[in-house]
C-alpha cells in the first residue's frame, strides 16, 4: 500500500528506509542497473521512479511506466539523461539533487587538477615500477597554481566553489564564461571572458558546465588549438562536453599539456582507450560526489523529491 515506486539501484540505507516507510517500493537492490527490458517491465504502473544518472529516461521508458507516473527523481545534480520535455508533456515532475554535492565535487575537481598538473600518475607509477632513481632537479616538474590564470567554463555552484577553493593557492586571475556571476566578479575578481580569450589566456581550463545541446562537444580540436600548449584541461561535468578523440589527439601532439577527467564517453571508459596510454592524462571513474556524507544526502534528497512527487506536492528540488 501507498504509492507504487521503483528504486533502480542499491542506495544508502537512510534513503531506502524513508522510501519504504511511505511507499510501496519495488527495489532493485543491486549495484548494476537492471537490464533495459527488465527495467521497462518493472516500472509498469508505478507512481514514482527513483533513478540514477546512468538510467536513460526517455519517451519509451515513460510510456512503459504508464499514466500513473507523477515523478522522476534522479539521485544526481545532472539531468541530461532525463528527457525533461517528455516528462513535462506527461505532467511528470523531475527531481534532482543540486547544492548538496557542490563541495564534494569541487574538492574532487581540484584533486584531479592537482593530479594532472603535478603529474601524480607518472609519479605513482615510477615509485611502483622501481623507476624512482634519486632526487633529480628537473624530474616530474609541473605547473603550479601560484600566479596562474584559471579559466572556468560554467561558473555555477560547482564552478564557483572550485574558484573559491583554488583562490588561496595564489591564483593570479580567474576568467569565466557562461552565465554571468557578478558576485564572483566582486569576491574573486573573476573576469567574464569570451571563450577565445579564456582559452588563450588560461593555464588551467576547467569544465564545470552542464551537458546541454549548446555545450555538447564544445571542447573540440578547435578549442584545444586555441589553448596554451601547456594548458591543463579538467572535466568533472559530463563526458559529452568533450570531443574525446580531439582531446586525445591534442594531448598526444602537445597541443595542450595535460588533462584530468572524472567523466568520459562512454562510462565506463574501455580499458583499451588510447587516453589511458597517455602519461599526461588522469582518468577517474566519475567519483565527483563520492563522499559518504554527500552520497547519503543525495539519496535522501532524491527520496524526499520522490515522496513529494507521488503525493502531488512541489518537490524540494525540482527541475523547472
Ligand atoms: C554526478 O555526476 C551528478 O550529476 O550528480
Ligand atoms: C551544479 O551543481 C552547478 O550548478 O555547478
Amino acid at each position: 500500500n501507498g504509492p507504487k515506486v521503483f528504486v533502480s539501484r542499491r542506495i544508502p540505507e537512510k534513503a531506502k528506509a524513508l522510501i519504504t516507510s511511505q511507499c510501496n517500493a519495488i527495489l532493485w537492490e543491486k549495484d548494476e542497473p537492471p537490464p533495459r527490458d527488465e527495467y521497462l517491465k518493472a516500472i509498469a504502473g508505478i507512481d514514482g521512479l527513483f533513478c540514477l544518472l546512468t538510467d536513460k529516461i526517455d519517451a519509451e521508458l515513460l510510456d512503459a511506466a504508464g499514466p500513473n507516473l507523477r515523478v522522476v527523481s534522479t539521485m544526481s545534480v545532472g539531468y541530461d539523461h532525463v528527457d525533461v520535455k517528455e516528462c513535462a508533456k506527461r505532467n511528470v515532475a523531475v527531481g534532482y539533487t543540486p547544492g548538496i554535492l557542490t563541495k564534494a565535487t569541487a574538492e574532487l575537481t581540484i584533486a584531479l587538477l592537482l593530479a594532472a598538473t603535478r603529474r601524480l600518475k607518472e609519479g605513482i607509477r615510477a615509485v611502483e615500477n622501481g623507476e624512482w632513481g634519486t632526487w633529480k632537479p628537473m624530474w616530474l616538474c609541473g605547473q603550479g597554481l601560484d600566479g596562474a590564470t584559471v579559466g572556468i567554463v560554467g561558473l555555477g555552484r560547482i564552478g564557483y566553489t572550485v574558484a573559491q577553493c583554488l583562490n588561496p593557492f595564489g591564483v593570479a586571475k580567474f576568467l569565466y564564461s557562461g552565465g554571468r556571476r557578478p558576485d564572483a566578479e566582486v569576491e574573486l575578481k573573476a573576469e567574464y571572458a569570451d571563450l577565445d580569450r579564456l582559452y588563450a589566456e588560461s593555464d588551467f581550463v576547467i569544465a564545470c558546465c552542464a551537458l546541454t545541446p549548446e555545450t555538447a562537444g564544445m571542447f573540440n580540436a578547435d578549442a584545444f588549438k586555441k589553448m596554451k600548449k601547456t594548458a591543463v584541461f579538467v572535466n568533472s561535468s559530463r563526458g559529452g562536453v568533450v570531443n574525446q578523440d580531439d582531446l586525445c589527439a591534442a594531448l598526444q601532439s602537445g597541443e595542450i599539456g595535460a588533462a584530468g577527467l572524472d567523466v568520459t564517453t562512454p562510462e565506463p571508459l574501455p580499458t583499451d582507450s588510447p587516453l589511458l596510454r597517455l602519461s599526461n592524462c588522469v582518468v577517474l571513474p566519475h567519483i565527483g560526489s563520492a563522499t559518504h556524507d554527500t552520497r547519503e544526502a543525495m539519496a535522501v534528497l532524491a527520496a524526499q523529491n520522490l515522496i513529494a512527487g507521488v503525493k502531488g506536492e512541489k518537490l524540494p528540488s525540482q527541475v523547472e
